[in-house]
């Protein structure tokens, strides 16, 4: 199975796709976290992503497709992905259509996540993550058991440079230009269900395990 989550930043995508990915014994592929992990090497290709990145801006394409293409043929993935943040354009879209025909496989559903603007920017100011794993906490609705510190691997949890207000609504504009008419995209392939992405953690997972009609 092949699942994508779409919505803009702050929508909960990263949260749900952990969820996802435990429950249906998916691979978790999400290009910001692999990019995050690239840029904090020292190399040309660190530097150019971090150049996009900080500015809210989209990674171009064909660095964004080679690389999530590298990573869906990890052993890990060969039997489904959720795909988290990727596809974000139309070449994307069509790239990764393309590389699963290849396989034989395809892009089962994609779950389209509904927040209001002021909500996912009440989220991101109150975002901090794993510096390690990247697992995403939220000071109010979801804090971690220690104050700072990762349940999961116990790493320190910092602000994302990209959570900066400025940055933020740099993000916001580049998902509604550039990524949202990937709602077409899909509807036109029978493949999209949108969620209401709002209310609790808890409540939008069922709204998401309905939707995939999976058992709790
Ligand atoms: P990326 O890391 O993908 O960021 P994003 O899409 O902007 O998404 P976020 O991680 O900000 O939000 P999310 O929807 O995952 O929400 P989360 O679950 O964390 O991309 C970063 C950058 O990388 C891009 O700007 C771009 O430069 C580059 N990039 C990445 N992919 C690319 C691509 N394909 N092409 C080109 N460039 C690319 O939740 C947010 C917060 O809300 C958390 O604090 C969480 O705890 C909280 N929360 C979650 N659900 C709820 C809830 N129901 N109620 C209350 N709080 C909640």
């Amino acid at each position: 199975m092949n699942i994508i989550l779409l919505g803009p930043p702050g929508a909960g995508k990263g949260t749900q796709a952990a969820y996802l990915a435990k429950k249906l014994k998916l691979a978790h592929v999400a290009t910001g976290d692999l990019f995050r992990k690239v840029a904090k090497e020292r190399t040309p290709l660190s530097e150019t992503l971090r150049s996009y990145m900080e500015k809210g801006l989209l990674v171009p394409d064909e660095i964004t497709i080679r690389m999530l293409l590298q990573r869906i043929a990890e052993p890990d993935a060969a039997g489904g992905v959720i795909f988290d943040g990727f596809p974000r354009t139309n070449t994307q879209a069509r790239a990764l259509d393309e590389a699963l025909v290849r396989e034989n496989k395809k892009i089962d559903k994609v779950i389209n996540f509904e927040v209001s603007r002021k909500e996912l920017i009440t989220r991101l100011s109150a975002r901090c993550t794993c510096s390690q794993c990247q697992a995403p906490y939220h000071i109010i609705t979801s804090p971690p058991k220690v104050a700072g510190i990762c349940d999961r691997c116990g790493a320190p949890l910092l602000q994302r440079a990209d959570d900066a207000p400025e940055t933020v609504k740099k993000r916001l504009e580049v998902y509604f230009t550039e990524t949202a008419p990937l709602i077409d995209y899909y509807k036109a392939q029978g493949k999209l269900v949108s969620v209401n992405g709002e209310g609790t953690v808890a409540d939008v997972e069922k709204r998401i395990a309905s939707v995939l009609n999976i058992k709790k």
